[in-house]
């Protein structure tokens, strides 16, 4: 394989000097680009764009052409592993994730099985394979999956909501077969984070969007402690290089320390939370990526320049932080915004390194 020309990333992750800060944008593909939505048309829907590696790794690249990220994130979908698992995932125009078959019974919960990812998600894998090829070394490529608990939150519920009514009443009732079912999810995500990490992917991350609605007691139990069973599981090295993990729980700023003690190599932090204080409690520990808040990008790019510069400042000077958003970027998000944070990471980050 090609060595890496730009390998600002990894060394933020590994807690090593960098000359800047590196940057990229969770969903740095998605609807805010126009060339994004062209080729969604053309693959006719959001699945028929993530199951054909030809359009994935056309999309993974295109926000390389306009901004000069530090990392390219493979294009798919956390929900591709309940979607292998034969719930029959769909997106349903204007309103997000769809199953067919949402996980209620207690016999279709015991039946649930591990998918085996070069069968089942092969797809995925020639994206990874395809876009490290394409990508040539520019920029390492970030490979990722849900957390157990997020993928549990979609396959119970059947669907995306604002407090997960169904989730929390098995939760309440039932709370042996949601340990079931994380159980499985956990044994998955090793499985497809370990075969993505041997297509290629060179940084790993696990979205857990959920996690922080059990609250500061429940997380553990229900979250984290499988999150920290995927750390363990993952391949440490490939082809003689580390690969770093990065953990994003939303909401879960309570929590910080016990997810810094995962053994994670880094952790993803939300717009809620002051990364100076972020950096006091674990920032030692583990490197830190985030965290501005999505809705600045909204505000143009004098906005953009001034939030960035607050997000340098509060962590501060030193080793080990990713620039990136507290959440995904917004469809509604201009390109000049994202062109503006992207070149002052770039330029104002220098004077603290
Ligand atoms: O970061 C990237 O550029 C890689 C691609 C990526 C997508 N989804 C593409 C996508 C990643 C990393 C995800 C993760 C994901 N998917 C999460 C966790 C991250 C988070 O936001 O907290 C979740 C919860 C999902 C499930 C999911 N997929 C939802 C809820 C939706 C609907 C969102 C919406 O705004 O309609 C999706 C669809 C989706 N995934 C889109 C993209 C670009 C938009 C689909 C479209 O083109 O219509």
């Amino acid at each position: 394989m090609t060595k890496l020309k730009n390998d600002t990333l990894i060394r933020a992750l590994l807690r090593q000097p960098t000359p800047y800060t590196p940057v990229w944008i969770m969903r740095q593909a998605g609807r805010y680009l126009p060339e994004y939505n062209a080729t969604r048309a053309r693959a006719g829907s959001f699945l028929g764009l993530c199951k054909n590696p030809d359009y994935a790794v056309e999309v993974t690249l295109q926000p390389l052409a306009r901004f000069a990220l530090d990392a390219a994130i493979v294009f798919s979908d956390i929900l591709t592993i309940p979607d292998a698992m034969g719930l029959g995932l769909a997106f349903a125009e204007g309103e997000g994730p769809r199953f067919e078959r949402p996980l209620r019974d207690e016999h279709d919960i015991r039946r649930l099985r591990v998918p085996v990812p070069g069968e089942d998600l092969r797809y995925v894998l020639e994206t990874v394979r395809q876009a490290r090829k394409a990508l040539d070394g520019k920029v390492p490529l970030i490979g990722f999956c849900g957390s157990p608990y997020t993928l549990a939150c979609y396959m119970v519920e059947g669907r995306g909501s604002s407090d997960f009514p169904a989730v929390k009443a098995m939760l309440r009732d039932r709370p042996e077969l949601l340990h079931h079912i994380l159980d499985v999810n956990a044994r998955a995500t090793i499985a497809y984070l370990n075969a993505q990490i041997e297509a290629g992917a060179q940084v790993v991350m696990i979205f857990d969007t959920w996690g922080g609605m059990l609250g500061a007691t429940r997380y553990g139990e229900f979250s984290l402690d499988y999150m920290r069973r995927v750390v363990a599981g993952l391949k440490r090295e490939h082809e003689g290089e580390r690969i770093p993990s990065i953990l994003f729980t939303r909401g879960a700023g309570d929590s910080l320390e016990a997810l810094a003690a995962s053994g994670c190599s880094a952790v993803g932090i939300d717009w809620t939370v002051d990364l100076r204080s972020a950096r006091e409690r674990v920032g030692e520990r583990v490197a830190l990526q985030g965290n501005l808040d999505p809705a600045v990008l909204l505000s143009g790019p004098d906005a953009v320049r001034a939030g960035v510069a607050a997000v340098l400042e509060a962590f501060g000077r030193g080793a080990g932080h990713v620039f990136n958003l507290g959440h995904g970027i917004s469809q509604h998000t201009p390109v000049e915004s994202m062109q503006a944070l992207v070149n002052t990471v770039h330029e104002a980050s220098r004077a603290y390194h």
